[in-house]
């Protein structure tokens, strides 16, 4: 969603680091951007529709005041389209405030009609102006500005990150959190907050996350913390161990053709310091779980999100077929509002790569309500989601700034498999020569990968690509631990290309997508293992006798043969086959929806971190 920077400096000027930091946040939305400045002269407010660039333009066109306090955002819109007017930051009655909001303001109309009946004016149809207006009004009443800013917190229904700037003698600025991430930087040069972590990067490493309710006081040179009851506190100062260059595209046209290419490092990162070969087994350090409490686990549930609900599909297949342990998969928004049961003995998995999706945090928090054991499978190590579980897996992939995730998905799906594997050890249902080989056959999987990535890949499947690119529609098929991979690959598509793609499992084909066979839709058809490979060969001959085209995908040379594109995969153990088949499918998303002249990175209406129902 939307993406927050702001900073008090003690010397400098603060614009240029504030677009540095919204620069790496657009991901979080990019339909209008803009910044406040607290100067010598009061506020300054620069503000447009579209992309940081057109925001740039503007301010070079008109440069402004000389300031060492400002805020920033991008946006994504919720409330009225994409405008110059509906951009933030958001000014009080009496001009000497701004606001910045990522989030959802509920009483928003209820709260806009009081304040209209007390003369206040709105230039935007935004619920975030209302509270501009709300903490200006409360600030007239007298006090200071984070009282005034507790005060109209108060009066407030929903969810927020807000970043609220006053011009006054000194410029001061307040920030506060009920929902959406926010954390602060302390740095020599002064104190910065953002959205996420990665805007805070090329200023500082020690960072602050701010907790729900959290209300923040900045000065030149650190931060005061109040909880939600006003008392004061302090937050435990971390130290990011991200790069700043992590976050940068290199050499790469895109972040996503960047991501996709370090998947063999990630692998490496994710698994191979946890796999202990000696004893067959996997070590989470980080979890503190015990064998004790992973015996104890009779059932696991999983709630997720988009590309993470597929690498919990892939996660349950292999912990059900390895450790033998029943597992539901469930979209988090789905059993947040189901009135789900947890039988004693469950253990919660959320998995996600941000730790600040809203359903899936709120999934989480519904599961411990309900007394499951609760852990997450995440990416970012000072997320709220990695801060409010019992036990955290962290999938180590670095940012992902794409917002079609890649090397976050297949991070998860590694880690889900360590997971089957410690588990199952725990449990005594895989024993030490079973748990080597499994260890072991991970451990030999990054060759595998590195094959996928090479240029001779990257050739063939541009050639299928250009081939391919102009059809009416895909349908992805795949059977068991490769059908959640049909799902992701049709996903990637359709995020990034805007093609009409479908994934479904193989054996579900007779029932419904087989009418859509034509010489126009193309069938991506994931091989298959063992007897399943006979069952998949059906399925593409039963395709080719119906006229449609078929790209095969996988390890299987019969089926490869069948094809009317082969597309062949280095061989795997069948539970590893996942990580590999889905590379060449987000290859080919990649570089159809590249040939199409779609914004790769920035997809139109997505958004990577939805911090907001
Ligand atoms: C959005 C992103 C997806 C992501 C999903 C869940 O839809 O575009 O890439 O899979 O949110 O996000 P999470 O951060 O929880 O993995």
């Amino acid at each position: 969603m939307c993406g927050i920077v702001g900073a008090l400096l003690n010397r400098g000027q603060v614009l240029a680091g504030m677009i540095e930091g919204l620069r790496v946040l657009e991901y979080r939305g990019y339909d209008s951007s803009g910044v406040a400045l607290a100067g010598s002269d009061g506020l300054a407010i620069a503000k447009c529709a579209g992309r940081l660039e057109a925001l740039e333009c503007h301010l070079e066109a008109s440069p402004a005041p000389p300031a060492r306090a400002g805020i920033g955002h991008t946006r994504w819109a919720t409330h009225g389209p994409a405008t110059d007017r509906n951009a933030h930051p958001h000014k009080d009655g009496t001009g000497r405030l701004a606001l910045v909001h990522n989030g959802i303001i509920e009483n928003y109309l209820e709260l806009r009609a009081e304040l209209a009946e007390q003369g206040h004016e709105f230039l935007s149809e935004t619920d975030s102006e209302v509270c501009a207006h709300l903490i200006g009004r409360e600030l007239e009443l007298g006090g200071t500005l984070v009282e005034a800013v507790a005060r109209a917190l108060k009066l407030v229904r929903g969810y927020y990150a807000i970043a609220v700037l006053y011009a006054g003698d000194e410029p001061e600025l307040v920030c506060a959190r009920q929902g959406p991430p926010l954390c602060v930087g302390l740095a020599r040069d002064g104190t910065w907050i953002g959205s996420d972590v990665l805007a805070l990067i090329p200023h500082t490493r020690d960072v602050i996350y701010l907790e729900d309710g959290d209300l923040a006081e900045l000065s030149t040179s650190g931060v005061v913390v109040r909880d939600a009851t006003g008392a004061l506190v302090e937050r435990e100062l971390q130290r990011v161990d991200w790069d700043v260059n992590d976050a940068s595209k290199g050499s790469y046209a895109h972040h996503m053709q960047k991501e996709i290419h370090e998947q063999a490092d990630v692998l490496a990162r994710t698994a191979f310091h946890r796999l202990d070969e000696e004893h067959g087994d996997v070590r989470f350090d980080e979890s503190g779980w015990s064998d004790a409490e992973l015996s104890g686990v009779s059932r696991i549930k999983i709630v997720a999100c988009g590309t993470a609900w597929h690498a919990g599909l892939v996660a349950r297949y292999m912990i059900e077929g390895l450790a033998r342990i029943p597992v539901e998969v469930e979209y988090a928004s789905e059993f947040r509002y189901r009135q789900p049961l947890c039988e004693p003995g469950t253990l919660a998995v959320a998995i996600s790569q941000s730790g600040e999706t809203a359903d899936t945090l709120a999934a989480l928090r519904l599961a411990a309500d309900l007394g499951a054991r609760t852990a997450c499978i995440c990416n970012v190590a000072g997320s709220t989601m990695v801060r409010e579980v019992q036990s955290h897996i962290l999938t180590q992939a670095g940012p992902e700034i794409g917002v079609a995730s890649t090397k976050a998905f297949v991070a998860q799906v590694v880690v889900a498999y360590m997971l089957a594997v410690r588990l199952g050890r725990a449990q005594g249902v895989i024993d030490a020569e079973q748990g080597r080989r499994l260890v072991r056959d991970l451990r030999l999987l990054r060759p595998g990968l590195e094959r996928l990535l090479s240029d001779e890949m990257v050739q063939k499947i541009q050639a299928i690509s250009q081939r391919h690119k102009g059809v009416k529609g895909f349908l992805f098929l795949g059977r068991g631990v490769n059908f959640p991979i049909a799902l992701e690959g049709a996903l990637k598509l359709k995020e990034i290309s805007y093609m009409h793609a479908e994934g479904y499992a193989a054996g579900e084909m007779k029932h419904g997508p087989i009418a859509m066979i034509e010489a126009w839709m193309t069938s991506v058809v994931i091989t298959g293992h063992g007897a399943m490979a006979e069952k998949v060969r059906s399925n593409i001959e039963q395709i080719r006798a119906r006229g449609g085209p078929v790209i095969a995908v996988g390890a299987d040379q019969a089926s490869l043969n069948l094809a009317d594109e082969a597309i062949e995969v280095p061989a795997s153990s069948v539970w590893l086959s996942p990580i590999l088949n889905v590379i060449p499918l987000q290859m080919l998303s990649y570089e159809i929806a590249r040939m199409r002249g779609c914004d790769i990175d920035k997809p139109r209406n997505l958004a990577k971190s939805v911090t907001v129902e």
